[in-house]
C-alpha cells in the first residue's frame, strides 16, 4: 500500500526543551488510515495535524471501542533518532486489538509509516535528556450506530508529541494513595488491553488522589482488594532487602515494556527479582522491618520514577529519604543511557531510524 503525503505549510518552531511538558504540544503531520471489512486497512496518508470529522454517532463515542500505544523516539548526542522496543508496543496493540474485537495491523507496515512520519516531523523531536517524542498509535471505532456490537469500520492514527517529564516532580519522588473504594479492572475484564475505558474507570479514583495532594492511584486487585496491581500509568517494582518484588501478570495488569526491561536488566546484573502476589499488607510489613529500601513505577511516559510515600487510609509510609533511592536511580540510569544512545544497546531494544 503506498501512503499519501501532504506536507504541512507552517513555520512553527519547537519550544525550549525547558518548555516542555507531557502530550500538550502535538507535531505538524499525523498518520491516518481506515478500515472495512470490504477493503480492509485502506486509505494509508500522513497529513497535517488536523482535526477529525467524525459523526456524532461514532461508536468510539458511545461504547468506547477503543485502543491505545505509547512510546517514544530519542535523539542523541550524535542526531540519531531511536526508537525503544516498538516493535513490541505494535506487538501489545494487536493484542489489544484481538481483546476489544478489533482488526488487527500489518505491523511491518505500521511501523514503516510511522518512521517516515518521525523522520517528517523530525525538528520536533527534543535532544535533552529527559526530553522526547511520544508516539501515540490509536484506533478508534466509527461505525454511525448506536446498537451495541463491535464495529465494522474504524480509524487508525499516529500523532506525536515533543515532552518532558510526565510528572511535575520530574525524577523526583511521587506520592502515591491507595484505593480503598474503587477498582480498576477485575481478573477477565480488558485491564491487559491498553483500551481507553480502563483510563475512563480510573478517573474517578485518581481525582481524589490529586485533591489528598498524591499524584496517582495505586490500584489493588478487584476481588479480594489486598494484592497490588499497578499505578495508573506505570507498572510498579518494591525494593525488599533481599528482593525485587514486581506484581505478577493477572491480567488486570498492562504488561508494560518498561516492566520486561527492568526484570531483564536486574536478571542480567544477577539481582534478585520475582513476578508474584504481593499485598499492600505485605509492603507495609516490610516497611515496619526496615525491610522496604525502595520503591518506584515503571512506564514509557513515566520512564522510572521514584515513590517517596505510601497511603493507604489512614496509614501513610514514606520511603527513602525525599530522593530517588539508590535502586530506581539504577534502573532509570541504565534505561536512559540506553534510550540516548549514551551506551551501547547490548539488550537489541534499539532501532535508528535515520
Ligand atoms: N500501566 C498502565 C496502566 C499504563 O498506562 C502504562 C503505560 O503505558 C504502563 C503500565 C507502563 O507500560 P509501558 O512500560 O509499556 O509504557
Ligand atoms: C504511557 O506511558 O505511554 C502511557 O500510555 C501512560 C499514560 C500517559 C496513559
Amino acid at each position: 500500500m503506498e501512503i499519501k503525503v501532504t506536507r504541512a505549510r507552517t513555520d512553527r518552531t519547537r519550544p525550549a526543551d525547558t518548555e516542555l511538558g507531557f502530550g500538550t504540544l502535538f507535531t505538524d503531520h499525523m498518520f491516518v488510515m481506515d478500515y472495512s471489512r470490504e477493503k480492509g486497512w485502506h486509505n494509508p496518508e500522513i497529513k497535517p495535524y488536523q482535526d477529525f470529522l467524525l459523526p456524532p454517532s461514532a461508536m468510539v463515542l458511545h461504547y468506547g471501542q477503543a485502543i491505545f500505544e505509547g512510546l517514544k523516539a530519542y535523539k542523541t548526542e550524535d542526531k540519531k533518532i531511536q526508537l525503544f522496543r516498538a516493535r513490541d508496543n505494535f506487538e501489545r496493540m494487536n493484542r489489544s486489538a484481538r481483546g476489544m474485537c478489533i482488526p488487527e495491523l500489518d505491523i511491518d507496515f505500521v511501523m514503516d509509516a510511522m518512521k517516515q512520519l518521525i523522520r517528517m516531523d523530525e525538528k520536533w523531536i527534543p535532544e535533552s535528556l529527559g526530553t522526547s517524542l511520544y508516539i501515540r498509535p490509536t484506533i478508534i471505532a466509527t461505525d454511525p450506530f448506536l446498537g451495541v456490537r463491535a464495529s465494522f469500520t474504524y480509524k487508525f492514527f499516529i500523532i506525536l508529541s515533543s515532552v518532558g517529564a510526565y510528572y511535575s516532580e520530574g525524577f523526583n519522588p511521587v506520592k502515591i494513595w491507595v484505593s480503598k473504594d474503587h477498582v480498576r479492572a477485575v481478573r477477565g475484564g480488558v485491564g491487559e488491553f491498553k483500551t481507553a475505558g480502563n483510563y475512563a474507570a480510573s478517573l474517578i479514583a485518581s481525582e481524589k488522589a490529586v485533591q489528598k495532594g498524591y499524584a496517582q492511584v495505586l490500584w489493588l486487585d478487584a476481588i479480594e482488594r489486598k494484592y497490588i496491581e499497578e499505578v495508573g500509568a506505570m507498572n510498579i517494582f518494591f525494593v525488599m532487602k533481599d528482593e525485587i518484588v514486581t506484581p505478577e501478570l493477572t491480567g488486570s495488569i498492562l504488561p508494560g515494556i518498561t516492566r520486561f526491561s527492568v526484570i531483564d536488566l536486574a536478571k542480567k546484573w544477577g539481582m534478585k527479582i520475582a513476578e508474584r502476589k504481593i499485598s499492600i499488607d505485605d509492603v507495609f510489613d516490610a516497611h515496619a522491618k526496615g525491610k522496604l529500601v525502595d520503591v518506584f513505577g515503571s512506564g514509557t511516559a513515566a520512564v522510572i520514577s521514584p515513590v517517596g510515600e505510601i497511603r493507604y487510609g489512614d496509614r501513610a509510609i514514606a520511603i527513602g529519604d525525599g530522593t530517588p533511592g539508590e535502586t530506581a536511580m539504577k534502573f532509570y540510569n541504565a534505561l536512559t543511557d540506553i534510550q540516548y544512545g549514551k551506551t551501547p544497546d547490548t539488550e537489541g531494544w534499539i532501532e535508528v531510524i535515520n
